[in-house]
């Protein structure tokens, strides 16, 4: 049974349906371990209750020195024993320490098709909004490994989602979770518990 820690920001709307998945199924072989989030509002707290899954904080301001958070970071996400750590709406960006103690062991959710519209600056609404601003007429959502970088690890999945006149950042937002999303991370899952999914030379491998 793989072990899955998700760590989260916000909403938790992509906790929720690996969730979901998990409960009806569609995830087979995986379950949510323990939840993190940087953020002690985050509605995915909530969720994760719901849920009856151990949630726990861990917030720069219960450690202000950057060191110590990564740290306490690490040390809470190893507790767990989790063998893969899935970013969920997570506005963390990995700090090496953990991407080393877990290589190629931690995804990623970016709300376009990399690598359109990611890195540095590049997360929530304000992903869409550049992709109204630059007018294509497709976006999308992807799947990636966590490496040093930000969005720069290796593609797992991707799925293209239309760009429709009239659209809003706020409805583009919402077209992109509900058809690429909330899809594409479970199904990140179900394949990486069926052991279906290599790393090799920076390139994910499906078999
Ligand atoms: C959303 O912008 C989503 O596109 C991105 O993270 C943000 C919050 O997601 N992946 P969630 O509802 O907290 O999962």
């Amino acid at each position: 049974m793989l072990r899955v820690a998700v760590l989260v920001s916000g909403g938790g709307t992509n906790l929720q349906a690996i969730l979901d998945a998990v409960a009806d199924g569609t995830i087979q072989g995986a379950e949510v371990v323990k939840v993190i989030s940087n953020n002690t509002n985050a509605y995915a707290l909530t969720r994760a209750r719901n849920a009856g899954i151990p949630a726990e904080c861990v917030t720069r301001k219960m450690y202000p020195v950057p060191e110590e958070f990564d740290r306490a970071l690490l040390a809470t996400i190893q507790s767990s024993s989790a063998d893969l750590v899935v970013l969920a709406g997570c506005l963390v960006v990995m700090p090496q320490l953990i991407v080393d103690a877990y290589p190629n062991r931690i995804i990623n959710i970016h709300p376009a098709l990399i690598p359109s519209f990611c890195g540095q600056g590049y997360y929530g609404l304000k992903v869409h909004e550049k992709v109204l601003e630059r007018g294509v007429r497709v976006t999308g959502a992807t799947v990636h490994f966590v490496d040093g970088g930000t969005d720069t690890g290796p593609i797992l999945l991707q799925k293209a989602v239309e760009v429709r006149e009239g659209d809003t950042p706020e409805i583009l937002q919402r077209r992109v979770m509900e058809e690429a999303e909330w899809k594409l991370l479970p199904r990140a899952i179900s394949l990486i518990a069926a052991g279906r999914v290599q790393v090799k030379d920076g390139r994910a491998y499906i078999r």
